[in-house]
């Protein structure tokens, strides 16, 4: 695992996105695990704004989500597919046939868990795929206590997330859904890449304990360790609990893989 700390929210995202504009560049057909959540924002924003300047191609990408609440239909602003649709989809050439989330909305729910593993079999695999994490320790919605080896499934909410996403419901957690489709931590760690980001002070107690803390199924980005190619790229308001800061910025600055990122 390497970690990136970069001195604001901003400049974190902008790396996330460099990094995915460079992967697509030199694998155009590139298959990219997408997440949701306020942190990415600011990733799909970079992400438009390129393909607008530089004129990144996205039209053989193929996308892949990590979750869908369960209930909630795509048309409604509520839903994972309408903030992928919103964010990114509508704002770049990528064709909509080729961008997968979980449906939430299927009759029969583990036949659709089943048919999403599938679909990213058929694929190839997951290339890059990006992260954020819950205040509960979440990647996707594996929630605490998730299998380290769990596949794409129905899980249930823990009120702690349900809190944390109210501010998308009216403010109201009542209004968050109380179960989700997520891909499993093991779908995730089958990804070829993983790049995490995180942002915000929020964020830096559970950080630490993903990151520097031991491997628990009680928080499932611990299993971030497990995976031998996975940056964590936070902001300084992210970084603030980790213990070995000083030896990570060192890295970032004499690694030559990081040369040109550097200010
Ligand atoms: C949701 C998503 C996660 C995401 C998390 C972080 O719970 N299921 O995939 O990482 O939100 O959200 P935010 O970026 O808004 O803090």
């Amino acid at each position: 695992m390497e970690v990136i700390i970069r001195p604001t929210a901003e400049m974190a995202a902008e790396l996330v996105a460099r990094l995915v504009c460079g992967r697509l560049r030199s694998k155009p057909d590139l298959v990219l695990g997408l997440a949701t959540g306020r942190t990415m924002e600011r990733v799909y924003d970079r992400l438009v704004a390129t393909q607008r300047s530089e004129g990144l191609d996205f039209s053989h990408c193929r996308t892949f989500n990590l979750d869908e609440y369960i209930g909630i239909p795509a048309e409604d602003d509520h839903s994972y597919r309408y903030y992928m649709n919103h964010h990114l989809f509508s704002r770049i050439n990528i064709d909509v046939s080729n961008t997968h989330v979980p449906d939430g909305m299927a009759a029969d729910l583990r036949a659709e868990t089943a048919r999403y593993e599938r679909a990213i079999r058929e694929a190839g695999g997951i290339d890059v795929q990006l992260l954020g994490i819950g205040e509960a320790g979440h990647i996707g919605f594996n929630e605490p206590l998730s299998a380290l080896m769990s596949r794409t499934r129905e899980k249930a909410l823990t009120p702690i997330t349900r809190q944390q996403n109210a501010a998308m419901f009216g403010g109201d957690p009542n209004k968050v859904p109380k179960r989700a489709l997520t891909m499993g931590v093991g779908t995730i760690l089958d990804s070829r890449e993983l790049l995490l980001l995180a942002t915000g002070s929020a964020k830096a107690s559970i950080l630490a304990k993903a990151v520097e803390g031991p491997i628990t199924a009680m928080i499932s980005a611990s299993a971030m360790q497990l995976h031998s190619n996975c940056k964590v790229i936070v902001d300084e308001e992210a970084a603030r609990d980790l213990k070995e800061r000083d030896y990570y910025n060192w890295i970032f600055q004499n690694e030559p893989e990081w040369e040109e990122f550097q200010d």
